[in-house]
């Protein structure tokens, strides 16, 4: 089976939660879990728990993510993180195109194709959300809007350079609202984007490539998300905020 070929991951998107003492605690708590877990295990934390979290994990199974980076090296951009100060401060994974960041701070398809770049880059491995609103799905574009969100993203990204790209597939009618695809759902557009990943890259690199379900994923309905043949691992809100979620999501994921 050609889910053999990748591990899964499960990463957390702490979103905008967590102040450096409160991640201290939650990390403490993941340390052990992630330990005996047979899947990788990110937390993509708020850039002011970075160091915490960097400190933290060194020496353990945990990685680091943040879930915003900037395209470019450095400059005037107030407010904004580059690939290497993301990299200079002990992180190896980012979120990139999260539809919270296309939905209220107007991040479109280019800017999620150079920040991409610039992430690959710096050597971080990126999280690449894709995923239909309500209303395209409705209206039976799914397929559409999320090839063309993939294929945007990953304009000028080499065959190589996919195996540091992960994709996340979050419908975002899904996210933050309980109302989780169902398995068949989920995997049947995680099948479609390995499809077009086979398009145009090939049927190897697609094989490789980890793809992620997100929205409302919980110790719920993990098992059956995750037991789906293109289903790599989860991209994870409001339930990788709590250790105990968090654990079932491992266990579920290994
Ligand atoms: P929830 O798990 O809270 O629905 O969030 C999903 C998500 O957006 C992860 O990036």
């Amino acid at each position: 089976m050609n889910k053999t070929l990748r591990t899964p991951v499960i990463a957390g998107n702490w979103k905008m939660n967590k102040t450096a003492s409160e991640a201290e605690i939650l990390i403490k708590e993941l340390i052990p879990l992630a330990e005996n877990a047979a899947c990788e295990t990110v937390i993509c934390v708020p850039f002011t728990d970075i160091s915490t979290a960097v400190t933290l994990t060194k020496g353990t199974k945990i990685k680091v993510g943040a879930q915003n980076v900037h395209f470019k090296a450095s400059g005037a951009f107030t407010g904004e993180i580059s690939a290497k100060m993301l990299t200079e401060a002990g992180v190896t994974y980012v979120v990139i195109g999260h539809s919270e960041r296309r939905q209220y701070f107007n991040e479109t398809d280019l800017t999620v194709n150079r920040r991409t770049k610039a992430a690959l880059e710096a050597g971080l491995t990126v999280i690449l959300c894709v995923g239909e609103m309500l209303s395209e799905r409705e209206d039976g574009i799914t397929e559409t809007v999320v090839e063309l969100q993939t294929v945007a993203a990953l304009t000028g990204i080499t065959a190589e350079q996919m195996k540091n790209v992960i994709i996340a597939y979050e419908p975002v009618w899904a996210i933050g609202t309980g109302k989780v695809a169902t398995d068949e759902q989920a995997e049947e557009v995680c099948a479609f984007i390995r499809k077009v990943l086979e398009t145009k890259y090939g049927k190897e690199t697609a094989d490789k490539t980890v793809i992620q379900y997100g929205g409302s994923m919980n110790p719920k309905n993990a098992a059956g998300l995750l037991a789906k043949e293109n289903i790599d691992g989860g991209l994870i809100g409001g339930a990788s905020l709590k250790a105990d979620d968090f654990k079932a999501l491992l266990e579920a994921a290994s």
